[in-house]
C-alpha cells in the first residue's frame, strides 16, 4: 500500500493548499498526491460518506448526523486522494475552537480501505500546524475510554498516541453510556513572521 507523507518542500502556511506526496513503497502501483483543502459548500455529503463506511466508529445515527452538521458549523478540512477512478474524497478533520489558546479535534474519520496509509496524520499535522500559528497552545480530543473494551477504538487511541496525544482523563459520565477518555497535545508555538521593512 502507498503512503502519504508531507513533501519536504510543501508549505502549510496561511493561504496555502498543502500538498502530500503519495510515497511509492513495495506494492504500491502508482503514486499521486493527497490534497487537503477547506470544506467548501455542499462537502457535507463528503463527510457523510466517509462516517457511514465507518460504522464500527459512526453506528450511532444521532451523533452520525451531528456530526455532520458541525462539519459545517465549524472548521472542517477534506483530504482528497486518487483512486483508480479519478480523484476520491478519503476523510475529514473538524475542529472546535473553544478559547483563543485552545481548540478540539470535534472529528476525524478516514475511509477504511485508506487506513494506515498517512491520511490522518496528514490531516491532523495540518490542522496543528494552523492552529498553533494562530495562538493555540493546547489541543485535545475525546474518544472512547479504554474502560470499555473495543479493539476498534483501541486502534483509534493507539492513532492519537502515535500523533503526541497524552491521556489526561477518562469521564465516565460525560457520554450517556460509554466512557469518555480526554487527550491533549501541546502544540509548539510559531513566532509571528517577522515584519518586512522596506
Ligand atoms: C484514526 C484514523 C483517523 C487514523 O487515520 P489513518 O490514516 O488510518 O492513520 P495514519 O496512517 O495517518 O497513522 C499514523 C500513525 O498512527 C499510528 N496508527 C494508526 N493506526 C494504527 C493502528 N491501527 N494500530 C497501531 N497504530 C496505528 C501509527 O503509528 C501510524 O504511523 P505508521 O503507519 O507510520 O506506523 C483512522 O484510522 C480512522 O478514520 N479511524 C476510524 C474513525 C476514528 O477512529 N476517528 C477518530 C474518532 S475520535
Amino acid at each position: 500500500m502507498a503512503r502519504w507523507e508531507l513533501r519536504p518542500a510543501g508549505s502549510v502556511g496561511p493561504g496555502t493548499r498543502p500538498t502530500y506526496d503519495r510515497v511509492a513503497v513495495p506494492g504500491a502501483e502508482t503514486t499521486a498526491p493527497l490534497r487537503i483543502r477547506p470544506f467548501e459548500d455542499g462537502d457535507d455529503a463528503i463527510c457523510e460518506r466517509v462516517l457511514r463506511a465507518l460504522p464500527e466508529w459512526f453506528g450511532i445515527e444521532s451523533a452520525l448526523v451531528q456530526y455532520v452538521a458541525d462539519a459545517s458549523a465549524h472548521a472542517t478540512w477534506i483530504a482528497t486522494g486518487t483512486a483508480k477512478e479519478g480523484p476520491l474524497d478519503v476523510g475529514f478533520i473538524t475542529v472546535r475552537r473553544h478559547f483563543p489558546q485552545s481548540a478540539e479535534i470535534n472529528c476525524l474519520a478516514v475511509r477504511p480501505e485508506f487506513h494506515r496509509t498517512g491520511v490522518g496524520r496528514a490531516l491532523t499535522t495540518v490542522v496543528e500546524d494552523r492552529l498553533a500559528r494562530s495562538g493555540v497552545s493546547f489541543l485535545q480530543v475525546k474518544t472512547l475510554g479504554p474502560t470499555r473494551i473495543d479493539e476498534h477504538y483501541a486502534r483509534t487511541r493507539r492513532f492519537y498516541e502515535a500523533m503526541g496525544f497524552l491521556p489526561l482523563e477518562e469521564f465516565a459520565e460525560l457520554w450517556p453510556g460509554n466512557p469518555a477518555l480526554q487527550l491533549v497535545k501541546r502544540l509548539a508555538p510559531v513566532a509571528p513572521p517577522t515584519e518586512r521593512r522596506a
